[in-house]
């Protein structure tokens, strides 16, 4: 069996994990986490997003945050935008990564960024075209991989088209998001086979939202293809605005304590991450998902 012998955890908690929290969470508390996260040695921490607050109220302070945070040599703090309105911000605010999302699900594109499959890969070649003059990274997200909340299943075959092209313009990193968490283990091997059969596996990031309670199960499988990235969230925080019911992305802990226990070098410091997670867990005020947090801190 191959299982890489090091893999990046892609900490997605303070922008996907708080998203789509009701409640406005100050920015000071955003802050105080990432600088957390920043003590447990990821070496991405996505912050924030610059989308219109009207859609995602919750990320209106992005801008904040980011002039508000302890920022380290070594570590990114990617921010999402959707169109060049964002990304002027994100310049504005010296966000050093992008992120640029689009959906495999003509539906998804719709609710999600007003405008369909075809418009939002114009806007994100419009930004890659922007962040190259700038030399800025972006990473590139597909949503609904397998499957979509108004859609049902969407096809691999799509989902690899878009990769391609959005390898083809220069993202250097492609995370496939399995938004509503309805995957399971071999289709998502199969999912990864066909993106891969146009990208390489090298870029591929895998982000798994845990809704069905499959999204271990899913890493674990596609990490025997050689996946290396992976994309989680303190505590198991998050869910998408636009894609109602679905829960938060896999724990950040839990994928931790599994590959902790297969050896598997990541680099972050499992406790300060629980500190981390502690934190949050007390602002929010409720019992957060993570199993490992919740054993690991005696809660069980
Ligand atoms: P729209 O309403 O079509 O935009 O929204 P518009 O161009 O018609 O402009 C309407 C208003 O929005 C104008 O303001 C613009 O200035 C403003 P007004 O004149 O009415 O005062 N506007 C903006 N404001 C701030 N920042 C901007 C911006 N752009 C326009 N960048 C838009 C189109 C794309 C902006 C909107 O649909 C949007 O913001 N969508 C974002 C939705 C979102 O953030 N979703 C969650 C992230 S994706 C995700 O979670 C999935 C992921 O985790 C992977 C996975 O799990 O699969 C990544
Ligand atoms: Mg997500």
């Amino acid at each position: 069996m191959i299982i890489p012998k090091k893999v990046n955890i892609y900490e997605v908690g303070p922008r996907d994990g708080l998203q789509n929290e009701k409640k406005i969470i100050p920015t000071s508390v955003k802050v105080k986490l990432i600088n957390k996260l920043t003590d447990c040695n990821f070496k991405n921490i996505e912050v924030g997003s610059f989308v219109s607050s009207k859609w995602v109220p919750q990320m209106a302070d992005s801008n904040r945050v980011l002039e508000g945070i302890n920022k380290i040599k070594g570590v990114s703090y990617p921010v999402l935008t959707p169109n060049l309105k964002g990304f002027q911000e994100a310049i504005k605010y010296k966000a050093d990564t992008i992120c640029v999302f689009v959906s495999a699900s003509e539906k998804f594109s719709k609710k999600n960024t007003n405008c369909t499959v075809k418009k939002s890969l114009k806007r994100v070649e419009e930004i890659v075209k922007e962040a190259k003059k700038y030399k800025l990274k972006v990473r590139g997200y597909i949503s609904c991989v397998l499957g979509c909340p108004y859609e049902g299943k969407i096809s691999y075959k799509k989902t690899a088209n878009i990769a391609k092209f959005i390898d083809k313009i220069g993202c250097y990193e492609i995370s496939l998001g399995d938004t509503i968490g309805t995957g399971t283990p071999l289709e998502s091997v199969l999912m990864v086979k066909e993106v891969t059969k146009q990208v390489n596996i090298k870029k591929i990031a895998v982000h798994f939202h845990d809704t069905y309670g499959q999204a271990l199960a899913n890493l674990y499988a596609v990490l025997q293809l050689g996946v290396s990235t992976i994309d989680s969230s303190v505590g198991g925080l998050g869910g998408c605005p636009y894609a109602k019911g679905a829960t938060g992305n896999v724990a950040t802990e839990d994928v931790l304590y599994m590959l902790n226990g297969m050896k598997v070098n990541t680099g972050v410091k499992l406790e300060m991450l629980l500190n981390a997670s502690s934190f949050i867990n007390k602002h929010l005020g409720r019992k957060i998902s993570s199993r490992a947090f919740l054993a690991l801190s005696k809660q069980v």
